[in-house]
């Protein structure tokens, strides 16, 4: 694929290390990918992906000769640009650079001097410049925005490409890696690429959680229903019509964890978001507001069998962290509920082995995530108290006096 191989490093084999590694092989580089989990890197030696994500397999099983995995920094020794994607959770509310760091620390000991050092990690403004000092090398910041269940599309076919680079030469490195993509490119400084990560995430949050909002007063009025709202509203070019979907509020990996982040960030500044803040607290009520409907359309729920439907954040993944359902499973329980769950890739202890045996002998359903295999299932539910938070089902083809769904009024 022409002379423009570059040796890559990826440090950090979770969703954005994987993809990124997975993508690049694909690309013609040689990618060598490393992690301090020995049984993670063990499995990718022998082609077992420890995630579940569409299209990964096959990627990682097609490049085979060009994807190295090991848990020894050295090994990353003639890599030409290493990309970092170890985690940063918060602790605290507070991001914890930890890792990053000390990923910092072990590239300055191994890599070439020439080498560049790229940031795909989420960061708070200012660690590219940290890293900088640490690893003693150029470094780029390189954010990443793609999303778990289509993250090798994403990768493929960004709406952007965003580069913050102190040097320009090390930015063309990183730039000219993305080319393929055809995606407009960003050259911003270190700063600004970070700052545009929480920004774009806080953003997509705030729409999510101001459009419950609107589904919250649909609710108390007869006939209306968000959804077609929410299109009329998004044929408005400014506002666009994505990321309107009304639910149970937002979860997963990123933007529970971003949005905290970043008020925290930003306090330390001396500033305050209240935009952010407000979205914020408006989604950790949507957990208790579902189960509350729950109990006005069924009555108490104590000693009563209720089944969700749905565990992991969003469809198409087997990822549960910070998944409103699993806070609904919660809820359920702690209101004294017998509950039994199903989700198609994630299980828990309370989980069935099919939607069919979760639903038999329930008196009472929430469809906590909108995976596909939830639609057409009304006849299913029949008989049953049912809430639907992701709007899957067909109202029409409900009895009303049984059904409840987020951001539907009823007469
Ligand atoms: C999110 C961003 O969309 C990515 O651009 C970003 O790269 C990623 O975080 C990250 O920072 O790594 P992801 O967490 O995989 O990606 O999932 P999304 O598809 O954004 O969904 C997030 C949550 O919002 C889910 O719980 C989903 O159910 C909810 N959501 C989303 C809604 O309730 N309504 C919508 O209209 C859209």
């Amino acid at each position: 694929q022409g002379c423009n191989e570059v040796r890559i490093g990826v440090v950090g084999l979770g969703y954005v290390g994987l993809v990124t590694a997975a993508v690049l092989a694909d690309r013609g580089h040689d990618v060598v990918g490393v992690d301090v989990d020995g049984r993670k890197v063990e499995a990718l030696k022998v082609g077992r992906v420890p995630i579940f994500e569409p299209g990964l397999d096959d990627l990682l099983s097609e490049n085979e000769e060009r994807l190295h995995f090991s848990t020894d920094y050295s090994s990353l020794r003639d890599a030409e640009l290493a990309f970092v994607a170890v985690s940063t959770p918060t602790v605290d509310g507070k991001i914890k650079l930890d890792y990053v760091l000390s990923a910092a620390r072990s590239l300055s000991t191994v890599l070439g001097r020439d080498a560049v050092v790229a940031i795909k990690s989420t960061v708070v403004p200012g660690t590219a410049r940290r890293v900088r000092s640490v690893a003693d090398r150029e470094v780029v910041s390189n954010p990443e925005f793609l999303k778990e269940g289509s993250a090798i599309h994403d990768t493929l076919r960004p709406d952007r490409v965003v580069i913050g680079s102190f040097s320009a030469s090390a930015g063309d490195l990183v730039e000219s890696l993305w080319s393929f993509t055809g995606a407009p490119v960003l050259r911003l400084t270190p700063e600004e690429a970070e700052l545009v990560k929480y920004a774009s995430n806080s953003f997509l949050a705030l729409k999510v959680s101001f459009i419950n909002e609107i589904a919250d007063v649909c609710e108390r009025l007869p006939g209306c229903d968000v959804n077609r709202v929410a299109r009329a509203i998004g044929l408005d070019r400014r506002i666009s019509p994505h990321f309107l979907n009304a639910g149970l509020g937002w979860g997963g990996s990123c933007f529970p964890k971003d949005t905290r982040a970043f008020l925290a960030f930003a306090a330390q500044l001396g500033e305050e978001p209240k935009t952010v803040r407000a979205a914020v607290e408006g989604n950790e009520e949507r957990p208790r507001r579902a189960v509350r409907t729950l109990e006005r359309l069924a009555g108490p729920l104590r000693g009563r069998k209720v089944c969700v439907l749905g565990l992991a954040f969003k469809p198409n993944t087997d990822d549960t962290r910070e998944s409103v359902a699993m806070k609904v499973v919660e809820l359920l329980l702690r209101e004294g509920a017998r509950v039994v769950a199903y989700d198609p890739k994630a299980r828990i202890d309370l989980s069935t082995s099919s939607k069919e045996e979760c639903v038999r002998e329930a008196e009472a359903v929430v469809i906590a995530t909108e995976w596909d295999e939830f639609r057409g299932i009304e006849g299913l539910l029949k008989g049953k108290y049912v809430l639907d938070g992701r709007r899957v089902l067909d109202p029409a083809l409900m009895d009303p006096r049984f059904f409840r769904a987020v951001g539907l009024g009823v007469e």
